[in-house]
């Protein structure tokens, strides 16, 4: 009870007893009650509250799952403290940060290099690679944020792609462009400031395989003793949708050759993927994933987001020697060759040498398609069709061969529509295509049977 209500009571008994009117006794018999129930606190509490306070109240009581924890604090129920703290803060750890001490990939390599001086050149540019792929992996996360498809016509860079003949109206050409090209500066910058690295980009009259198609912008980089071909943004077309993609690299040894010039630069990069020293891919995806070999295990490194930083995740990286999954476009199934249609044919009534009926996975990103197939093991296959794309659609110089490589080191095979090594097969021309199938190392032998004609 207040003071005010307190001076009033007083007031009233004092005047009753002392002047004995009627009229003070009434009012103390109406005052009272009113005195007595304020003390216990509902009345005041009707009185000064809004109803829409009061209103909130009675839904949270009647919805438990939506109030807030109870609380001692007297703020207000809004505050973010309030709210359950593990929505905001996952409180959920690796097995790693357990330990406080992460392997990071900087880590890694500067002990793998120490372990194996001979390799001690590569180290600068996979640092150079892991920097740009964290930047890329941040440019395709916001892909959808800084542009989105509906509105993409008021900027310079779209304007000129709707200018563009080919440009598709629901704007997938143009992030594709717009991504390829940042990617393909960050990447470049990346290996400039190691101060070692020099970078051509070959010329679109190089790209005469299919006039029209976009184009990507791989990129040839060189040090001294070192020539690499990188693929910045494979499956950038996918970007707008938020589907995966991925950076694709694979580095050679370089001739040494008095001159330097672009001509003798693309005949230096021009080599089986058996003589790679390194290759490797960056996925970016529910997680960026950077995996690669340095010519024996193949490893893998997962970006954590709360360190920047890419932490040793998948360490010596194999793929399971049988998988129960192929991975193609079937849209071009028409112009297939018999023997691959034979072999899909029996793999999904499971009468392959399994007899365990395969299952269809296609992302149409290749990074994806293969990190997958790396994973969980399986076929990947981009076949000719001979109706459509009589060389599939994958280059072999800056895509099929370096995922090759590191397929090969992780236990599985790869291989071209002949049966014959991937690894192999020298390109003639930096965006040569090449028919390419990759997997597991026994699902690889037993389709080879039926490329080679042992079986159909
Ligand atoms: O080369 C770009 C790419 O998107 C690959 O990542 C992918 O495997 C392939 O093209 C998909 O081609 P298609 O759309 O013909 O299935």
């Amino acid at each position: 009870m207040c003071l005010g209500n307190r001076s009033i009571a007083i007031w009233l008994v004092f005047t009753m007893v002392f002047q004995n009117k009627q009229y003070y006794y009434w009012c103390f018999v109406a005052v009272v009650p009113l005195l007595i129930s304020s003390h216990i606190g509902v009345v005041t509490s009707f009185v000064t509250e809004t109803p829409t306070f009061a209103a909130t109240r009675k839904v949270v009581a009647l919805s438990p799952s939506l109030s807030p924890p109870p609380t001692t604090s007297t703020s207000s129920s809004l505050e973010l403290s309030n709210y359950d703290s593990e929505y905001y803060t996952p409180t959920e750890q690796s097995p790693q940060s357990g330990t406080q001490s992460p392997i990071t990939l900087t880590r890694f390599l500067s002990q793998y290099v120490k372990d194996h001086p001979e390799l001690k050149d590569l180290e600068n540019i996979l640092l150079a690679v892991q920097m740009a792929c964290k930047t890329i992996a941040n440019l395709v996360n916001r892909a959808g944020l800084v542009y989105s498809i509906q509105h993409s016509t008021t900027d310079d860079i779209s304007q000129g792609a709707v200018n563009e003949p080919d440009y598709k109206s629901d704007g997938r050409y143009y992030s594709m462009k717009r991504l390829d090209k940042l990617s393909t500066t960050v990447l470049k910058n990346a290996l400039k400031f190691t101060g070692t690295v020099q970078m051509i980009v070959p010329e679109a009259k190089e790209i005469a395989e299919q006039p029209g198609q976009h184009q990507p912008g791989v990129l040839i980089a060189y040090d001294q003793d070192n020539i690499a071909c990188l693929d910045p943004l494979d499956g950038s077309g996918n970007a707008d949708a938020s589907i995966c993609s991925g950076t694709v690299f694979g580095v050679f040894e370089k001739a040494k050759t008095e001159e330097i010039n672009e001509e003798t630069l693309f005949e230096a990069v021009l080599q089986p993927g058996r003589n790679m020293r390194a290759a490797g891919y960056c996925l970016y995806s529910s997680a960026t994933v950077l995996v690669f070999t340095l010519g024996a295990s193949v490893y893998g490194f997962t970006l954590d987001p709360q360190i920047q930083e890419f932490v040793l995740t998948h360490d010596r990286l194999t793929i399971p020697a049988r998988g129960n999954v192929y991975s193609c476009n079937e849209a071009n199934s028409e112009g297939w060759g018999d023997s691959w249609k034979a072999y899909l044919k029996n793999l999904k009534l499971g009468q392959g040498e399994t007899q365990q009926r395969y299952a269809l996975r296609y992302v149409g990103s290749m990074v994806g398609d293969i990190h997958r197939t790396l994973l969980y093991g399986g076929v990947f296959a981009y076949p000719s069709s001979k109706l459509h794309k009589p060389q599939g659609n994958l280059q072999l110089l800056y895509k099929s061969a370096p995922l090759a490589f590191v397929m090969h080191h992780a236990g599985g095979k790869a291989m071209d529509e002949s049966g014959d090594d991937l690894l192999n097969k020298r390109p003639e021309r930096i965006h040569q295509k090449s028919p390419c199938f990759l997997g597991s190392s026994e699902d690889m032998d037993e389709l080879k049977k039926y490329l080679t004609g042992l079986q159909n």
